[in-house]
């Protein structure tokens, strides 16, 4: 009895691990509201406090993110880390590096949601980089 019914929940199993990865891979981008206002706005603080001694808030929109479309979140985060604040590398809270992220995010019109972005999910969320984020049936969180 049962040797017939396992197989079935087995493939049934299976095709939906399969159907979520996909789904999910789809949507863990910067285009999916994957941070919120709030953590922008911190970013923003940690921005005029400190980046801004020696940077524009342009530095980081347009081109300089487009060249990050296609990596992972914590991949722009390592590299600012171990380069920046330039008079003192790494000097920051890996939450300060992200935050700031996010205000960058906000710069290049990044929809924003619910959710913060963690220091783990940075791993897995890739940057998409899009002259414009106003189609509205693509920005769903994590649809
Ligand atoms: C003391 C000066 C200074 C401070 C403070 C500073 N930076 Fe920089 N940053 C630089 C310099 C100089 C460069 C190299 C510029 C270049 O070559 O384009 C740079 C480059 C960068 C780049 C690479 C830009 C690119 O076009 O590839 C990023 C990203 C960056 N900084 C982020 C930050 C952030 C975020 C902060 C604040 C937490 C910060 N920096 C604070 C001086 C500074």
């Amino acid at each position: 009895m049962h040797s017939h019914v396992r197989p079935f929940w087995i493939a049934l199993l299976a095709l939906g691990g399969v159907y979520a990865n996909a789904a999910a891979q789809d949507a863990q981008t910067t285009a999916h509201m994957v941070y919120t206002e709030e953590q922008a706005t911190r970013g923003e603080d940690v921005f005029w406090n400190i980046c801004s001694e020696c940077h524009f808030e342009e530095d980081f929109a347009g081109p300089f993110m487009q060249s990050w479309s296609g990596a992972m979140v914590k991949d722009l985060m390592d590299e600012i880390k171990a380069t920046m604040p330039e008079d003192n590398p790494g000097g920051l809270e890996d939450s300060q590096y992200l935050d700031v992220i996010t205000y960058m995010f906000k710069i290049n019109g990044m929809p924003t949601g619910d959710t913060e972005i963690s220091t783990t999910d940075a791993g897995i969320i890739e940057i998409d980089w899009r002259p414009s984020y106003d189609e509205p049936n693509d920005i769903k969180p994590y649809d």
